[in-house]
């Protein structure tokens, strides 16, 4: 019996569409595998009436099937499906992780990024690997066609989940197929400064770099509240504010030291717009990690 914790994941940063990435401290799930003749699945947890438990439609199936390693599979799903926190990405890592662990596979966590794309794949309908890079790797992490580059980072974030829905189909739908130079140049340029904020540890040049005009005003009209939830964050300390992955849940930048206030404004915003939200309090995190029973 092999027990693995994978974190919930923030994709694209606002600049990094398909690239960018970090792990969070919190909320994560939780992924426990034993040897069997035959792969079954059982899901607890947050948002668990809503995914299948059948192997042939599970996210965390198909990684068992992709590293032909059967198991009883238990997820305690501690992030929540639909959210924008990569939450089949997390089950697909902890599951790649836990798997490659029971049956002695021997691949790196670099190579396990494929196999745990694939998973996810079977639900959001395309094999990105922006939020399983981070779920197994930890830190900030930048896709592209040619690789993963990995950097530790210690910037603190607010998660804040709004009681709505958005599917990534839909989500993917809305964003646009050209953009100008301008925009272009724009957004390369904030990313640069993202990326390296990151590695400095420095709120200030990563809120700053979140900055996208390309593809986040066009998800931000899906989600009720945004507008003023990332002017209530802004006022109460936020460096920068963006959709997380495809949303509904909306990433906060700051200072450690005014975390409690950017997600009580947060949470308010949203309760004023009529929407229910819970704020997690969080930072960029290590990548998933295994514990023996
Ligand atoms: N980069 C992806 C998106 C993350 O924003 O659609 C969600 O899987």
């Amino acid at each position: 019996m092999l027990t693995v914790r994978a974190p919930a994941t923030s994709a694209n940063l606002g600049s990094g569409y398909d690239v960018f990435g970090v792990a969070l401290e919190n909320p994560a799930d939780v992924v426990r595998v034993r040897r069997a003749a035959e792969t079954a699945i059982t899901v607890t947890g947050v948002g668990s009436q809503y995914i299948p438990e059948d192997p042939e439609r599970n996210t965390v199936g198909a990684v068992a099937k992709e590293l032909d390693a059967p198991a009883h599979i238990r997820i305690d799903k501690g992030v929540r499906p639909s959210s924008g926190l990569g939450s089949s990405a997390s089950s697909a890592a902890a599951a790649a992780l836990a798997l490659n662990e029971l049956y002695d596979r021997g691949l790196s966590r670099e190579e396990l990024i494929p196999v745990a794309a694939e998973g996810e794949a079977l639900v959001s309908g395309e094999a990105h690997s922006d939020n399983v890079a981070p779920a197994l790797l930890g830190g900030f992490t930048v896709v592209t066609d040619d690789g993963v580059t990995q950097v530790d980072a210690n910037v603190s974030l607010v998660a804040c989940l709004p009681e709505i829905s958005v599917s990534t189909r839909d989500a993917r739908g809305v964003v646009p197929e050209s953009a100008t130079m301008d925009e272009v140049v724009s957004t390369v340029g904030n990313a640069a400064t993202l990326a390296v904020g990151m590695t400095r540890d420095d709120p200030e040049l990563v809120g700053r770099g979140m900055d996208d005009g390309i593809v986040t005003p066009e998800r931000a009209a899906l989600i009720d509240g945004y507008d003023d939830v990332r002017e209530a964050a802004l006022e109460a300390g936020a460096t920068g504010v963006t959709v997380s992955g495809a949303g509904p849940t909306v990433l906060a930048v700051c200072r450690r030291s005014d975390r409690r206030a950017v997600a009580g404004a947060m949470v308010g915003a949203f309760d004023s717009a009529g929407v229910d939200s819970r704020a997690y309090q969080t930072a960029v995190g290590e990548g998933a990690t295994v514990h023996r029973g």
